[in-house]
This record gives structure tokens, sequence and C-alpha cells, in this order.
């Protein structure tokens, strides 16, 4: 039986720490699933397609692994799939504070266990959040993101100008 893993998260958008977490998972387990997940609620950058497409790119080079969109609750998704286990990334204690809860409530509610890979010290700076600002304000997001990201970012910025 193949062990299958689930990298959730909101990619908006993926960077090279995403990346480097996707890759170790995909060495622990025979399969990883990137769940890109869609929340009505959460107002993001990128569209549903754009955050898949870009996820799709990034690792597109990492065989066993593939990006599908999920709706709905994690714990679901993960029961649906056969999932062994949600792997997340840490980059420090702030990640573990908000990651705790939620791996107990899917275990909770799935009794899929999280397995957490600490992030890599060179990335531990990376978030999807600062890259976002880094660009709104016409930074360099080079070293940060794939660069079909860094190209997006670029061209949302200049979009953005010309409105
Ligand atoms: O990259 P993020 O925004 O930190 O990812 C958070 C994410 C998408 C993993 C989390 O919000 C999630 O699992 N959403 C799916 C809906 C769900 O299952 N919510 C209950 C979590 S206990």
């Amino acid at each position: 039986m193949t062990a299958l893993a689930v990298c959730p998260g909101s990619f908006d958008p993926i960077t090279l720490g995403h990346v480097d977490v996707i890759r170790r998972a995909r060495s622990l387990f025979d399969e990883v699933i990137v769940a890109v997940a869609v929340n009505p609620s959460k107002n993001y950058l990128f569209s549903t397609d754009q955050r898949v497409t870009l996820a799709r790119q990034a690792v597109s080079e990492l065989d066993g692994v593939r990006v599908e969109a999920v709706t709905g609750l994690l714990a679901a998704y993960c029961r649906d799939v056969g999932a062994r286990a949600i792997v997340k990334g840490l980059r420090g204690s702030a990640d573990f504070d908000a990651e705790l809860a939620m791996s107990l409530l899917n275990r909770h509610l799935s009794g899929v266990e999280t397995v957490f890979i600490m992030g890599d010290p060179s990335l531990s700076h990376v978030a999807s959040s600062h890259v976002k600002d880094i660009a709104r304000h016409g930074g360099d997001v080079t070293g940060l993101v794939p660069d079909a990201v860094a190209a997006s970012l670029m061209r949302l910025r200049q979009g953005a100008r010309n409105v």
C-alpha cells in the first residue's frame, strides 16, 4: 500500500519555503498531494486557478507530487483520498502555536495525524504575506519564490499601477 501525504495551505502564492517542505514530504511518503485551500471568506491575492497553476509549475519536477484545489474541510478531504498524514512546515514557534490546535482538530475529525517538518533555516524568513508586501512596494522577491511566481507578482503590480 502506498503512503499518501497531504500538504495543505493557501499558497497565495507558493514560496520556495513551501517547495522545500513539499520536496522533503515526498522523501518520506510515496505520494504527496499539495492541497490548495479554497475558502470563499478569505481574501486571496491570486485566484484559485492562479494559485493552483503556480503551485503546479513550482512542483512540476517533483515526481509523485500533484496539486489539487480543495474546498471544505481538510479532514474530510484527507479521509476521502486515504491520506496517511497531513504534512506542514514549521518555521518557528509562532507557526507551532498556530498549527497545534489545527493538527489536534484534524485528528479529532478524521483520525489523520499531522507530521511537522522543520523549515530549512535558510528559508525561515520566507512567508507568502511578506512576499506579497515586498512585491506590492516594488521590492525584489527573487530567491523567495519560484521565478514564475515572481513574474506573476510583477505582472499584478504593473496591472495595479495602470488601474
Ligand atoms: O497557508 P495557510 O493559510 O496557513 O493554510 C491554512 C489551511 C488552508 C491549511 C487551513 O486553513 C485549512 O486547513 N483550511 C481548510 C478548512 C478546514 O479544514 N478548516 C479547519 C481546520 S482545523
